[in-house]
C-alpha cells in the first residue's frame, strides 16, 4: 500500500465534501467556501491511499494565512474508515514542513473542540500548546481550545 499527499484540485472537491459532511455534519464547511480556499491558492492538501492500482482520497487539510507571520489550520480530516492508521500524523507533519518553507511564518494556530481528545493528542504530540479556552466558540455553544505552535 502506498500513500500520496499532493495539492488539492477542483476534481477532488466532491470526495472532500463527502468526508467533510460525514465527519462534521451540521458544522461542515459549505462547498462554496472550500472552493474559494482552493481558488485563492492557500494551502490545501489531499492524502490518498493507493492499493492495487486503486486511488482513494482519504483526507485533507486546509490552511489559511492570518496576518503576515501566522497561519491557521482550519480543517484536518481523515475519513472514518482510514482513521487511526497514522495518516493524520503524516498529513500534519507534511503540512507543518510546508508551512516552515513559507517565508515569514512564525506561528501556526488552530481551534479544536475541548472534547476532541484524539485531535488534541495529535497536536500536542507535535508540540502545539493550548494557549486559551474559547467559551461558546461553536454554534452549539461548545468550547474550543486555541492551540499554537511557534516555528
Ligand atoms: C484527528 C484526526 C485527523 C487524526 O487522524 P488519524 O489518522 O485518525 O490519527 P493517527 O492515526 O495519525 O493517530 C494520531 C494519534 O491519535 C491516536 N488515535 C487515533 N485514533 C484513535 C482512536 N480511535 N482511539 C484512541 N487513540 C487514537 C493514535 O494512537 C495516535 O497517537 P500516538 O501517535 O501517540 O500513537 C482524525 O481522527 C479525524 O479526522 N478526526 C475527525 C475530524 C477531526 O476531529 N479533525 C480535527 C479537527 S481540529
Amino acid at each position: 500500500m502506498r500513500v500520496e499527499i499532493r495539492k488539492a484540485t477542483h476534481e477532488d472537491l466532491l470526495e472532500i465534501m463527502k468526508i467533510e459532511q460525514q465527519i462534521f455534519k451540521k458544522e461542515a464547511f459549505p462547498e462554496y467556501f472550500m472552493r474559494s480556499v482552493l481558488r485563492n491558492h492557500l494551502l490545501f492538501f489531499t492524502i490518498f491511499e493507493i492499493k492495487d492500482e486503486m486511488r482513494e482520497l482519504i483526507g485533507y487539510v486546509t490552511v489559511l494565512q492570518e496576518g503576515h507571520d501566522r497561519v491557521n489550520i482550519i480543517n484536518l480530516a481523515i475519513k472514518p474508515s482510514a482513521q487511526n492508521k497514522k495518516y493524520g500524523t503524516l498529513l500534519l507533519d507534511y503540512t507543518i514542513n510546508r508551512i516552515k518553507m513559507m517565508k515569514n511564518i512564525k506561528k501556526i494556530r488552530l481551534n479544536v473542540k475541548t472534547k476532541n481528545a484524539i485531535a488534541i493528542h495529535l497536536y500536542r504530540k507535535r508540540n502545539f500548546k493550548i494557549v486559551k479556552i474559547l467559551k461558546n466558540y461553536y454554534s452549539n455553544k461548545e468550547p474550543a481550545y486555541l492551540m499554537e505552535l511557534n516555528l
